[in-house]
């Protein structure tokens, strides 16, 4: 398990083209979340919640400022490795919920779970994909194929994939938005606890205001990033 980790974002800014516009999804923005730490990020469609996520899942070219994530002795930093190197750092330190589950339909359950232990070459993790899941109460669907089971039982298994090598940071982008109430409020339980438990940062984008008063700290992203005229 990690024992110290931190997630330092340091005025980051992040533009999109569109077409003679720009739009500044990021603007500015600074934060820290300590070891075992959570952060909910709320604002309404648009306002660039999973642009946030995408950065800090070293998915996002950044226009300046820079993200760090400290593990143990050891600092990453975002803007100085190459997308190569945030590929290989983000399979192994940080785990991704989405809201669509994002399972691999041609695998089991159990292979799902399975699967960033064998990306990594962590054949010890791999007995604990099983463990995990009857943490989770779904021991008897080991042998399932997704599709066969309820949008809340899926992002259960999502969960259990996301956090079995304990990742030093977990982002998870609307993970109950496809879930009725009492699903979301199980979902949202096990990350919170899951993270909490195991020494975890959490980064959590939703729409409900219950889930996001769960975190430690709140980010609330304006309701629009202003565009402009880019310059000639
Ligand atoms: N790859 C992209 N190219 C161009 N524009 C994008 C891209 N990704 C997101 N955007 C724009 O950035 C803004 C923020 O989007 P997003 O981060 O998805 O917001 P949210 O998750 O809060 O709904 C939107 O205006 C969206 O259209
Ligand atoms: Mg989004």
């Amino acid at each position: 398990m990690t024992h110290y980790s931190a997630l330092t974002v340091h005025q980051i800014n992040k533009h999109y083209q569109d077409g003679s516009r720009q739009i500044d999804v990021i603007r500015d923005l600074s934060f820290n979340v300590a070891a075992g730490k959570s952060i909910s990020v709320t604002g309404p469609s648009g306002s660039g919640k999973s642009t946030l996520l995408n950065a800090l899942a070293g998915l996002v070219e950044l226009d300046d400022g820079d993200i760090t994530l400290e593990i143990e002795d050891r600092i990453f930093s975002y803007r100085a490795a190459n997308e190569r190197a945030r590929t290989a750092f983000r399979r192994q330190h940080i785990g991704y919920v989405y809201q669509f589950f994002n399972l691999v339909p041609t695998l089991t359950v159990l292979e799902n779970v399975r699967l960033p232990a064998r990306l990594n070459r962590r054949p010890d993790l791999e007995a604990h994909a099983s463990t995990l899941l009857s943490d989770f109460g779904l021991s008897d669907r080991l042998h399932d194929f997704p599709e066969k089971l309820s949008g809340g039982e899926q992002q259960r298994v999502a969960v259990a994939r996301a956090v079995l090598l304990k990742p030093p940071l977990l982002l998870a982008d609307e993970p109950t938005g496809n879930l009725d109430s009492e699903n979301s409020a199980q979902i949202a339980d096990l990350l919170f606890s899951s993270c909490r438990d195991q020494n975890i940062m959490l980064v959590l984008a939703t729409h409900s205001h219950d889930i996001a008063a769960m975190a430690d700290t709140r980010l609330h992203l304006d309701a629009r990033p202003s565009s402009s005229l880019a310059p000639e």
